[in-house]
């Protein structure tokens, strides 16, 4: 059993994060790598030609070994997952009676570029609703999903988990049922990879983009990718001189090429070799291999079971646990619950959690400790009693 980590992070004792899904703490040795990164930058003679490369490949290796994929060469550096749909809704051609899927409010990356393909091609976006009743909801919804993919479905473009709520998408049943319609199965595993086991070769999807400031624990700015067999021959969004056969012969640069690095090598973003921020996110996802993601998830499940517990006997809603991740959960409220005093006990006990709506989003990591989640618990208690 992983134990808790907070002493790897800068995170004061009276201080209870639990607003992971909104962008991680950074461990203070990797601030101190960010440090040295941007020093390095006062003596660039001192970054050698490997540096332009290297740094990359290994990170991409180590993103690989996470998502249990068998070939670095299918992971792309990204400045963002909106930047990643871009590049495969590039790649998309449809037809008038075509259809792409996505669940309700899902991620606005996720959504903006399937608006502008199908507005392009006068095709459909089918958003599948959750049922009203909070009884079963995630089992319904991931039914409702499954009976919604069909002939007209081209693609189909969802988180792992829901960013609001952490209900959880059953990845590899979708996968399955797209694939026996021919679609495409495009995941946004910003709230997900790093928290939860993610693996390729089950999953089987045709692209995944993560966000790195989140449960990948890294920086802002750059996040990681895996394209598919689809995309082998596709346009990038750019066209970056780095991406090209041979672009480490620097002396050849203007010897143009038409030629692409092997796989997902065209759709990394510009300037990859990121001398800045590679080293940040690229020890943060040793860490989450060294540490291994069940382990994560294992922890976040422990912490949060007595809890959620407590909060079920005083009538929150939360999802059950077969549908929903541990390290991301939503609670409602069944009665009418003053939010804003809510929000003004969680200011006072220096909790940091997200409300959206009618709803609190709670998001838990290796830092998080049972003191962190006792607060929550009286926060929401105290809250119920000053409401009554
Ligand atoms: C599910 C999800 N996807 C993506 C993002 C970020 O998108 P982008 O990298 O395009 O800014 C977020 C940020 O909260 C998110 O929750």
């Amino acid at each position: 059993m992983l134990k808790n980590q907070k002493d790897k992070f800068d995170l004061p004792n009276d201080v209870s994060y639990l607003n992971c899904a909104n962008i991680a703490p950074l461990m203070n040795k990797l601030s101190i790598l960010g440090k040295e990164a941007i020093d390095l930058r006062q003596r660039p003679y001192k970054i050698s030609r490997d540096d332009w490369f290297k740094p990359p490949e290994i990170l991409k290796r180590n993103f690989a070994k996470l998502i249990n994929c068998d070939d670095f060469q299918r992971i792309a550096l990204i400045p963002s997952v909106s930047y990643g749909i871009a590049s495969v809704a590039n790649n998309i051609k449809l037809s008038k009676k075509d259809e792409i899927l996505i669940v309700h409010e899902q991620y606005p990356s996720n959504y903006y570029s399937w608006q502008n393909i199908t507005k392009k091609f006068g095709a459909e976006i089918k958003i599948i609703m959750p049922p009203n009743e909070p009884e079963n909801r995630g089992k319904l919804w991931n039914e409702k999903i499954l009976n919604s993919i069909s002939d007209k479905t081209r693609v189909v473009a969802l988180g792992n988990v829901h960013w609001a709520d952490g209900t959880l998408f059953q990845l590899e049943k979708i996968s399955k049922k797209a694939k026996q319609h021919n679609a495409l199965l495009i995941i946004d595993g910003s709230q997900s990879i790093g928290a939860l086991p993610f693996d390729i070769q089950n999953i089987k999807p045709d692209a995944v983009f993560c966000v790195g400031y989140k449960w990948l624990l890294g920086p802002f700015s750059l996040g990681l990718s895996y394209f598919g067999e689809y995309f082998d021959n596709g346009n990038p969004l750019e066209e970056n001189w780095i991406n090209r056969k041979d672009s480490n012969d620097f002396q050849g640069l203007v010897d143009y090429t038409p030629h692409y690095r092997p796989l997902a090598g065209r759709y990394n973003v510009g300037e990859n070799s990121n001398f800045h921020l590679v080293p940040i996110l690229n020890g943060a996802i040793e860490q989450l291999n060294e540490w291994k993601v069940e382990n994560v998830q294992a922890y976040c499940k422990n912490l949060i079971a007595k809890p959620i517990d407590e909060l079920k006997n005083i009538g929150c809603i939360i999802e059950d646990g077969d549908f929903r991740a541990n390290h991301l959960f939503g609670i409602r409220f069944g009665y009418s619950m003053d939010l804003e005093k809510l929000q003004s006990q969680f200011v006072n006990n220096k909790i940091f959690a997200s409300l959206r709506g009618n709803a609190v989003r709670v998001s838990v990591n290796v830092y998080n400790n049972e003191n962190d989640m006792n607060k929550l618990v009286s926060c929401i208690k105290n809250t119920l009693k000053a409401s009554a």
